[in-house]
């Protein structure tokens, strides 16, 4: 005997994995990112184009960049979840504050597990203040545990944190941000990443930093 269609139970619609859900979900977190914390929503857009660009000097398929870039652009989406009054705190932080803002990676991480178009990123977004000494969070991952997506992003991020200016201070010279990547090589990063990437730093520097992120990914793999 066949069951009529509405006593069926509800039934999941799967929709297929492609980029393309995934670029449209995560403009949806960015949208909401950017107006929450316009700041952040700058930086996440330069560590794309990093992260893009050290992923392809690492030797990444070329087809694993498209998830690279999306995880890099969400890779503080937790963020979303921490108080303002600590997220924007113009003075210092103590302590339990934190501890508060050390919570967004693994916000980060569960919020994009329950997307399916973004779930694959979960676990980088997760581990992307991990340090390849152990002594990062949250999980305090050594070495290659933390997933390699994850140590382009941290250096990604770093590079940027390093470089861009901020409303109380400049930037680095690209100079000096070579020179702090090849002391902490080993300690806070890849030391093997930090390698190849110090012999193609010429690539980081001619990097338009402001571009479009997928456009540059284009413009590389040619
Ligand atoms: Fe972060």
């Amino acid at each position: 005997m066949s069951v009529p269609d509405d006593l069926r139970p509800h039934r999941k619609v799967e929709r297929p994995q492609t980029p393309d859900h995934a670029y449209a979900d995560a403009d949806v977190l960015l949208g909401q990112l950017r107006a929450h914390d316009p700041v952040t929503g700058e930086h996440v857009s330069r560590v794309a184009c990093l992260a893009m660009e050290i992923a392809l000097i690492q030797g990444v398929p070329v087809e694993r960049i498209p998830m690279i870039e999306v995880g890099a652009r969400l890779h503080d989406i937790g963020k979303l979840g921490i108080p303002d009054e600590i997220l924007k705190k113009p003075s210092a932080l103590d302590a339990s504050e934190w501890a508060v803002i050390r919570r967004h990676p693994l916000l980060g991480g569960d919020l994009l597990a329950t997307i399916p178009s973004l779930a694959p990123a979960a676990e980088t977004v997760a581990a992307h203040h991990e340090r390849w000494d152990g002594a990062g969070y949250p999980h305090q991952l050594a070495g290659t545990d933390i997933p390699l997506d994850a140590r382009i992003f941290a250096v990604a991020d770093s590079i940027d944190a390093m470089h861009a200016d901020r409303p109380y201070r400049r930037g680095m010279s690209w100079s000096v941000v070579r020179a702090e990547l090849g002391s902490g090589a080993g300690a806070q990063w890849d030391p093997a990443l930090c390698d190849l990437l110090l012999g193609r730093f010429d690539r980081i520097m001619a990097l338009d930093l402001g571009c479009p992120p997928s456009h540059r990914a284009l413009r590389v793999t040619e």
